[in-house]
Parts: C-alpha cells; sequence; structure tokens
C-alpha cells in the first residue's frame, strides 16, 4: 500500500531534479550590512530593508516604548478588544502621507492582497492582473473565484484589448491589477497610463506598492501618491523596517473592508511593538529624500557595472536589481560563487519566476557603503563560468 506522504517524496523528488529545492537557512545579523549565515559573514544583497530602518534607534526605542505602555499581544482582532489607542494616529498619518481618504493597517502584505481582493470581488467579477504580480495578489485573485484574465507585463494596449473586450459582457465589476514596483524585476508600472485606462473604462484600479513604500515617490510614500488610484496596498515590512501592511483607500472603501474582510475580521491584531516600529518609521521617511537619492545613485551604479561588464539586469530602474541567468542550475552555481566571495544573495527560480529566468535578485539598501557595492561587482567580474 502507498504511504499516506508519498505525494512529499514525489514532489521533492521533482524539486531536485529540477535545481528548485529550497532550504530555510539561519540568518543573523553582524554590523551594518553583514550578516552570519551558517555562522559565515556575508554582506547582505538580498534584505528588503531598504532604508536600513530595521535596525534604527528610533524605530528600535519606539517598539520598546509601546510594548513598556501597552504590553506585548493586542488581546484580539481589531473588531473585538483589539483596536488600541495606537492604530488610529499611524492610519491617520499614513492616510495623509499618501494623499488618500482613509487608510487602515493590515497584518502583513500577503494577508492584505489576499483578503482584499477576496472581498472587492464577487463571482460575477474580471480581474486583469500583470503577468509579474506576486503570488499574494495571484492567491487574492483566486480566492475572489471570478474570472482572472492575465495582462503581458506592463502592456497597455493589451490591458486595453483586455478592457475593450470585457466592456459589456455583464461583468459586475472589472479590477485592474499591478505592482508599482515589480519585486522580481525592479521596474515601474505605468501608473499614470494605468490611471487613465482604469478611469476610461470604469475599472477599479489596485497597486501593490509593498517594495515602493519609503522608497519613491512624493516623501517617500510611493508612485500612486496624489495619483487618485483606488485602492493602494503596501507593506511596512520592506523599506519601512518594521512588519505588517496597510490599504489606503477612500473611507467608504475602508468601511466596506471592515466589515467584509476575512483578513480584518478573523485575525488578531498586529502587537504593540509592531506599531511603535511603524510609528518610528513613518516619522522618518518623509525626511529622508538625501537617503533616497544615495539609495537610487548606489542601484544606478550596481545595474551600470554589471551592464558593462555583460550581464542582463532586465528593466530594472529601482533598488531591486536582477541578474537574469537563466537556467536554474547556473543561476544556483552563480549564488554559491557570490557566497564564496561573501556575498549573500538568493537564486530566485521557477515558480517564483517564470521558466529560463532565474535569477540572483539583488536588493540595494542604505547600509550598503561604496567597499560593499566595489565587492559585488568585482565577484560578477570574476566569475568564470557556470562550470568553474
Ligand atoms: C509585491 C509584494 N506584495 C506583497 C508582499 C507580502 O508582503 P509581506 O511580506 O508584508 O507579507 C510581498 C513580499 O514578499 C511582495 O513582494
Amino acid at each position: 500500500m502507498q504511504g499516506k506522504f508519498d505525494f512529499i517524496d514525489e514532489e521533492m523528488d521533482r524539486r531536485r531534479q529540477c535545481h528548485q529545492v529550497r532550504e530555510l537557512q539561519a540568518v543573523e545579523n553582524a554590523e551594518g550590512s553583514w550578516v552570519r549565515v551558517g555562522g559565515r559573514a556575508m554582506v547582505n544583497f538580498c534584505s528588503n530593508d531598504y532604508l536600513g530602518l530595521a535596525g534604527h534607534p528610533a524605530l528600535k526605542q519606539r517598539a520598546a516604548d509601546y510594548i513598556k505602555r501597552y504590553g506585548a499581544g493586542s488581546g484580539a482582532s481589531r473588531l473585538v478588544c483589539g483596536n488600541h489607542v495606537f492604530f488610529a494616529p499611524v492610519e491617520e498619518r499614513l492616510a495623509a502621507l499618501k494623499g488618500a481618504e482613509a487608510a487602515m493597517v493590515f497584518n502583513s502584505g500577503f494577508q492584505a492582497n489576499v483578503s482584499i481582493l477576496a472581498a472587492l470581488a464577487d463571482r460575477e467579477s474580471l480581474i486583469l492582473s500583470d503577468r509579474l504580480n506576486h503570488n499574494s495578489l495571484i492567491q487574492g485573485a483566486r480566492l475572489a473565484r471570478c474570472r482572472i484574465e492575465i495582462f503581458d507585463h506592463n502592456d497597455l494596449d493589451h490591458l486595453q484589448a483586455l478592457l475593450e473586450k470585457s466592456s459589456g459582457r455583464g461583468f459586475s465589476r472589472i479590477f485592474i491589477v499591478t505592482e508599482s514596483i515589480f519585486s522580481m524585476d525592479g521596474d515601474q508600472c505605468p501608473i499614470d497610463d494605468m490611471v487613465s485606462l482604469a478611469r476610461r473604462f470604469g475599472a477599479i484600479l489596485v497597486v501593490d506598492e509593498a517594495h515602493a513604500t519609503g522608497v519613491i515617490g512624493l516623501r517617500g510614500m510611493g508612485l500612486t501618491c496624489g495619483k487618485g488610484v483606488d485602492v493602494v496596498i503596501g507593506t511596512f515590512s520592506k523599506g519601512c523596517g518594521a512588519f505588517g501592511a496597510y490599504v489606503a483607500c477612500s473611507r467608504k472603501v475602508r468601511d466596506y473592508l471592515i466589515n467584509c474582510c476575512a483578513g480584518i475580521i478573523y485575525s488578531t491584531a498586529l502587537p504593540p511593538a509592531v506599531l511603535g516600529a511603524i510609528s518610528g518609521a513613518l516619522a522618518l521617511i518623509p525626511e529622508m529624500d538625501a537617503e533616497r537619492h544615495r539609495l537610487h545613485g548606489q542601484a544606478d551604479f550596481l545595474r551600470n557595472s554589471l551592464h558593462r561588464l555583460g550581464w542582463d539586469c532586465g528593466r530594472s530602474t529601482t533598488q531591486i536589481v536582477p541578474v537574469i541567468v537563466g537556467k536554474e542550475s547556473d543561476t544556483l552555481a552563480l549564488s554559491e560563487w557570490l557566497k564564496k566571495n561573501d556575498i549573500f544573495a538568493s537564486a530566485i527560480r521557477p515558480p517564483t519566476v517564470e521558466e529560463n529566468k532565474s535569477r540572483i535578485r539583488l536588493t540595494v539598501t542604505l547600509l550598503h557603503c561604496e567597499a560593499d557595492m566595489q565587492r559585488v561587482v568585482d565577484a560578477f567580474e570574476q566569475w568564470k563560468g557556470y562550470s568553474a
């Protein structure tokens, strides 16, 4: 008789054969941009802590103050008794910074994406989703159990053709779903054109600013600020150096989500320390234009240097710099080489990215110094090929 868990052996064997097995690695922060991975010190080129705020004294202090004042846990979901006094100031500040009528904190970006789309769409809706959208947006669209159509990445002509084809076909509502900075490619969506298309066709535009929040746009608040995007989602877990997520939207949408969004209703509210760290981040980020300028300068340096060496960085224009290699095995070999050179950079493989688009995803942060940047450029220059 077959064992109950034979399916696991089969799947793991399949993954081993195509170099797609994933493993957890213990990481310990060292100094600045350095981390210890399995006891070995390496410069970290895969963190999303773009502004280096995760270790910032102001965030740590406020998180500690909130724990002292309010305790370690929040006690219940926000609809029960978890809506503590520290939520409203963060949400009001965020709404003002995003130029939105209202904002609401979610427990994570994954949870927000999974539950917001499912709450807004019904079975008769249509979701038009960018081909490169993050898995959490894909899961949210699937949970909505409505028709989903994929438009080619950032391709407005394709999106418009789908909108034209869909108008008058009886959908209850049509959603356009995209990211503002794409997580695995580091390119940006053409936000103004997206807004115009959504308006023209009466579609609801949903934009995920996970990798843009803190990093780009007016006061660092993302690409959607003041653009009239219907529903903006973002995280505090990356550029903000904390944890948790948000939606910025109209009051009407916020009230609806409080009533109909499972992610808000059925999950314990974030703990005080996290809200302390978020509030610390929101105090610092608007004033960090000079730092953002430096961050983008560093990313330009990295991209230009790698281009000169003949590497393919795709369409990246931001702090996320992919080096597209192609085959999984080649990408893993390159990642090992980088480790030998004390560089921690993850190999991103299918299903996270498309087949034959495996890559090393480098992320630049304010913690990197010039020597770190040069180290990574030198390592790519000295790479002798995948069989070396
Ligand atoms: C585009 C995008 N959206 C959402 C998420 C999920 O955010 P979080 O890590 O806060 O759950 C991520 C992070 O991995 C992401 O890259």
